[in-house]
C-alpha cells in the first residue's frame, strides 16, 4: 500500500524548527495542500537542532532548518550544515542586509525587540531609547527576560556592534540595576507584569504584545491594553530586530521541495498570515498585510549591526555574566 506521503505524489518535507506558533501549523498544512508534499516538523531549541544536523551527518533526514535568530544561521553556515541558494523570488522579498550574502539562507519574518511602557505611569516620550532604560531615575521600575534567552543576547550584541563593548556593558549594568525583580519568564510576563504595576517598563518582542492583545483570555487582553508599545532607537539607527529564517540543510534529499518552501514562506500570503497570526512583521515591512502591525505603525529597524549578530553573541554573554544580568 502507498504511504501518505506517495499518495500525496511527493517526497515529504522534513523541517527541523525552533518556530513553536500556532501559526506554523497552518502554514504548513497550506503548502500541503497547494503543493501535495507533506511537512514533517520535528521542534526543539535551535542549539539543539544544529546539535543534531552535526551528529546525523549525511544521514540527516533534515530537508530545512528554521530558527528565530540570525546568530544561530550564521553558526550553522559556519559549521558547515546548509547550502547555498539561488532564487529570484528569495532575493526580491528579502532585504539584502538581512540575509546570508551566499543564500544559505533567508528570512521570513522580522521580529522587533522593542520596550512596553506602562500608559499610565510614563508619558509620551519619556522612553525612545534602550539607553533611557539603563538611567539612574529608573531604578526599580525595569523588567526583562533572562540574559540566557537569544532575544536580549542579539540585542546586546547589536548594541557592542553600534556602540563597542564598554557602552554595551555600561548598558547591561545600568539596567540590571534597575530591574524591578530577578528576571523570570517570558516577554509576555513582563508585559503582564507591567500591566500588575510591578514595574513601569519591560523589554519584550512586539508580537508578544500582539498575542496579549489579541488573546481569547480577557485578563491577557486588559493586561496588553494597559501597555504602550514603543520601538526605540528611532533617531539612531533604528530599533533592534531578529528575524525567523530558513536555510537548505547541506545533505538534504528534498531540496528542490525546500526551496520551493522557502518561496512560500515569503510569499504575500503567508506574509498575511504571520503578520495576523503571530503578530510578526511581514520581512517586506509591508504594514498593510495586518491590523495590529498597522496600528503600531511604520518604524525604522536596524539593518546595520544585523549581520555581526552572531560573531558578536558570544561577548554579549560574557557582557551580561559581569554585569550581573542573570
Ligand atoms: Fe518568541
Amino acid at each position: 500500500m502507498a504511504s501518505a506521503g506517495a499518495a500525496l505524489g511527493a517526497e515529504a518535507l522534513h523541517v527541523y524548527s525552533h518556530r513553536h506558533y500556532e501559526v506554523d501549523q497552518k502554514v504548513n498544512a497550506l503548502f500541503t495542500a497547494k503543493t501535495g508534499i507533506e511537512v514533517k516538523v520535528v521542534n526543539a531549541e535551535a542549539d539543539q537542532l544544529i546539535e543534531r544536523l552535526k551528529s546525523e551527518g549525511k544521514d540527516s533526514p533534515a530537508d530545512v532548518l528554521v530558527t528565530v535568530d540570525a546568530a544561530r544561521m550564521q553558526r550553522a553556515v559556519e559549521d558547515g550544515l546548509l547550502q547555498p541558494v539561488k532564487s529570484e523570488i528569495l532575493e526580491k522579498s528579502t532585504p539584502g542586509a538581512m540575509r546570508d550574502a551566499d543564500g544559505h539562507w533567508y528570512p521570513f519574518t522580522l521580529r522587533a525587540r522593542g520596550i512596553v511602557v506602562a500608559k499610565d505611569r510614563v508619558k509620551e516620550g519619556e522612553v525612545k531609547d534602550y539607553a533611557d532604560l539603563a538611567k539612574p531615575e529608573w531604578r526599580g521600575r525595569v523588567l526583562a527576560r533572562s540574559s540566557t534567552s537569544g532575544y536580549n543576547q542579539s540585542l546586546l550584541a547589536s548594541i557592542i556592534a553600534a556602540e563597542g563593548e564598554q557602552a554595551a556593558q555600561k548598558w547591561a549594568k545600568g539596567v540590571a540595576k534597575n530591574l524591578a525583580r530577578p528576571p523570570q519568564g517570558g516577554d509576555r510576563d513582563q508585559i503582564k507584569a507591567v500591566a500588575a504595576g510591578l514595574a513601569d517598563a519591560a523589554i519584550t518582542n512586539s508580537y508578544y504584545l500582539g498575542m496579549l492583545l489579541h488573546s481569547t483570555d480577557a485578563e491577557e487582553r486588559k493586561a496588553g491594553a494597559a501597555v504602550r508599545m514603543i520601538f526605540p532607537n528611532q533617531s539612531g539607527r533604528g530599533t533592534h530586530a531578529n528575524v525567523s529564517a530558513a536555510g537548505i540543510t547541506k545533505h538534504a534529499k528534498n531540496a528542490e521541495a525546500g526551496r520551493k518552501y522557502l518561496e512560500f514562506l515569503v510569499s504575500p500570503e503567508v506574509q498575511k498570515m504571520y503578520a495576523e497570526g503571530s503578530f510578526e512583521h511581514p520581512i517586506s515591512m509591508d504594514l498593510s498585510l495586518g491590523g495590529q502591525i498597522k496600528a503600531w505603525g511604520e518604524f525604522k529597524a536596524d539593518e546595520t549591526t544585523f549581520l555581526k549578530l552572531g560573531e558578536l553573541s558570544p561577548a554579549a554573554v560574557r557582557i551580561f555574566d559581569s554585569a550581573g544580568w542573570k
